[in-house]
């Protein structure tokens, strides 16, 4: 599977500000993220890190016009179980609206399993409502266990 010609897919930077908080509000409220919010976000994306590996490895995908059209997150966790083994979560995935239905979901999933492949990760686990189990198989995930939360 490969992106449509002249997509391509990177780490997301200070410059995706404005593509990545619209694209986001496909998924949730993202709320008025000013520029200097998400520029201190980045440099807290940016700056911690287990040992060489990157805790946060948020992702973009940009089509042709530079604009942003798909994000995601891998976070990368170190617990005590398995050998002080590290587990990726995947977290907030959108694809703007208007290029669903393009594999562009399915592409930044393969993208993010292959960064928390070579960061080491034992596995990759997620949260998602019932409508998108459909996709993350697809995605080659399988169900297992049961989300709960208490919202504060
Ligand atoms: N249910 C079942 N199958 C689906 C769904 C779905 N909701 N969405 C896509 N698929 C299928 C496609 O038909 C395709 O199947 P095929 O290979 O047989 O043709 C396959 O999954 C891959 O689809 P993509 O084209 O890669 O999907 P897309 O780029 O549209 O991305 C996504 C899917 C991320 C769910 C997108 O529709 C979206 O942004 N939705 C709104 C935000 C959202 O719900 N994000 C997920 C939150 S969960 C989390 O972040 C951990």
């Amino acid at each position: 599977m490969s992106l449509p010609e002249g997509y391509t897919l990177r780490r997301c930077t200070k410059a995706d500000y404005a593509g990545v908080t619209s694209v986001l509000k496909v998924l949730t409220t993202v709320g008025d993220v000013s520029k200097d919010q998400f520029d201190q976000l980045l440099d807290h994306w940016d700056s911690v890190r287990i040992g060489q590996v990157p805790m946060y490895n948020n992702s973009v995908i940009v089509d042709t016009n530079g604009e942003v059209v798909a994000t995601g997150n891998v976070l990368i966790e170190k617990k005590v179980i398995h050998q002080c083994g590290l587990v990726g979560h995947i977290e907030d995935i959108a694809v703007r609206q208007d290029q669903q239905g393009k594999k562009l979901g399915l592409i930044l999933i393969q993208y993010l399993y292959k960064l928390a492949k070579e960061y080491g990760c034992y596995k990759v686990i997620l949260d998602c409502d019932e409508s998108n189990v459909g996709f993350y198989e697809k995605c080659g995930l399988k169900r297992a266990g049961v989300e709960m939360k208490i919202i504060f």
